[in-house]
């Protein structure tokens, strides 16, 4: 069987270190490692009208943000399909048919969409869009016959509601046959790569929070949001004792730094767990910490912002880049979506034998 990704990421703001920690940087890795047949990354402009409806500028401006983001990560339009989810018309299509395979109260059930209910206090206003796009996202994920999501960990009931999908689907018009494919869902191995927090400490990077260190901020920028971030409140001189959990700065040296990291920037400590040690005696300040995060995370970020400022020279050029991934996408969930027709018989111009049985039932 041919080894297929897909995932993607609501156009809704630029992306940040928690995307990129959280599944950006895999999909680079995994786009790179060649074991893939096929590699879909979509723009999922429609799912973030499902609670931007009245905001449809706000995604429209976003497409473009997230395309340098995928492209400046390193994303090769050469190796990886980038498209764009409203280009490709047939997922709606597919949305509807597995719509009737998927019951209200199951859809209640879905963690993710309840936490999202809460916080967009949508508890009494939920539109009908935004309640059913785990389906939708079912429609993304089998469209391509994806054998493999990877996300991050907040995305494992769309995956697991997606094979329900999947498996209720072949049982019921597959006929014997898998004409579905169940994907299986890959989280970052280091959990705290799945729930990056803030930079000031609180759950997880957010744009409403203003608590994000985006792909696209500059050295400067970058440089104020380290310098402020959330550490140990208990820790107030240098020879106090600090707190290493729960403290931001360290959380992200846990997602970033590598022994590399120590040899190259702050060589007196041979890893993580030392600098740690330290930091928990006390004798060791906060600065220091957040200087070699610093470094840490721009070796990781320049290199990003040089390929971006190269792309961001030729905007029409990334759209394009969308546009032919868009097309060729199309053609991929035409072919499955004419297999869904098929498996459900509701291709009726293409069915000779149909066509057939029903004139000699009129002939009798
Ligand atoms: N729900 C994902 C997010 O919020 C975006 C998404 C839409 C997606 N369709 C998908 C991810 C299919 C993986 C597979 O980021």
């Amino acid at each position: 069987m041919n080894k297929i990704i897909l995932t993607g990421d609501r156009p809704t703001g630029r992306l940040h270190l928690g995307h990129y920690v959280g599944s950006l940087k895999r999909r680079v890795q995994l786009q790179n490692s060649g074991e893939y047949d096929k590699i879909f990354i979509m723009i999922a402009d429609a799912q973030a009208l499902t609670d931007n409806a009245d905001h449809p500028e706000k995604v429209r401006e976003n497409i473009i943000e997230v395309a340098l983001d995928y492209l400046s990560v390193g994303l090769d339009p050469e190796k990886s399909n980038l498209f764009i989810q409203s280009y490709v018309t047939e997922l709606t299509e597919l949305t509807f048919y597995y719509m009737n395979l998927v019951t209200v109260a199951r859809l209640e059930r879905n963690p993710t969409v309840k936490s999202e209910i809460q916080m967009r206090n949508f508890e009494a206003t939920i539109p009908v869009g935004f309640f059913t796009y785990p389906i939708s996202q079912a429609s993304d994920i089998t469209a391509f016959k994806a054998t493999t999501v990877p996300v991050g960990e907040d995305q494992l009931p769309m995956i697991e509601q997606t094979r329900e999908i999947v498996r209720k689907f072949n049982a019921v018009y597959g006929d014997g046959k898998e004409v579905l494919v169940e994907p299986k869902a890959l989280v970052p191995e280091n959990s705290i790569c799945s729930r990056l927090p803030g930079t000031d400490g609180k759950a997880k990077m957010s744009k409403s929070l203003g608590n994000c260190i985006y792909l696209s901020d500059d050295a400067e920028t970058v440089r104020q949001k380290v310098m402020s971030m959330y550490t140990d409140p208990g820790h107030i001189k240098v020879e106090d004792p600090g707190k290493v959990e729960g403290n931001a700065v360290f959380t992200y040296l846990d997602a970033f730094a590598t022994d590399e990291s120590f040899a190259e920037f702050l060589p007196d400590y041979k890893n993580l767990d030392e600098l740690k040690d330290h930091y928990r005696r006390g004798g060791l300040g906060d600065v220091k910490v957040k200087k070699f995060l610093l470094n840490v995370i721009n070796k990781e970020l320049d290199p990003i912002r040089q390929r971006r400022a190269e792309y961001e020279k030729n905007i029409p050029a990334v759209y394009d880049i969308l546009k032919k991934g868009s097309e060729a996408a199309q053609l991929e969930a035409a072919k499955t979506l004419a297999e869904v027709k098929a498996a459900m018989r509701i291709n009726y111009f293409d069915d000779a034998e149909l066509i057939q049985a029903q004139q000699e039932k009129f002939n009798k």
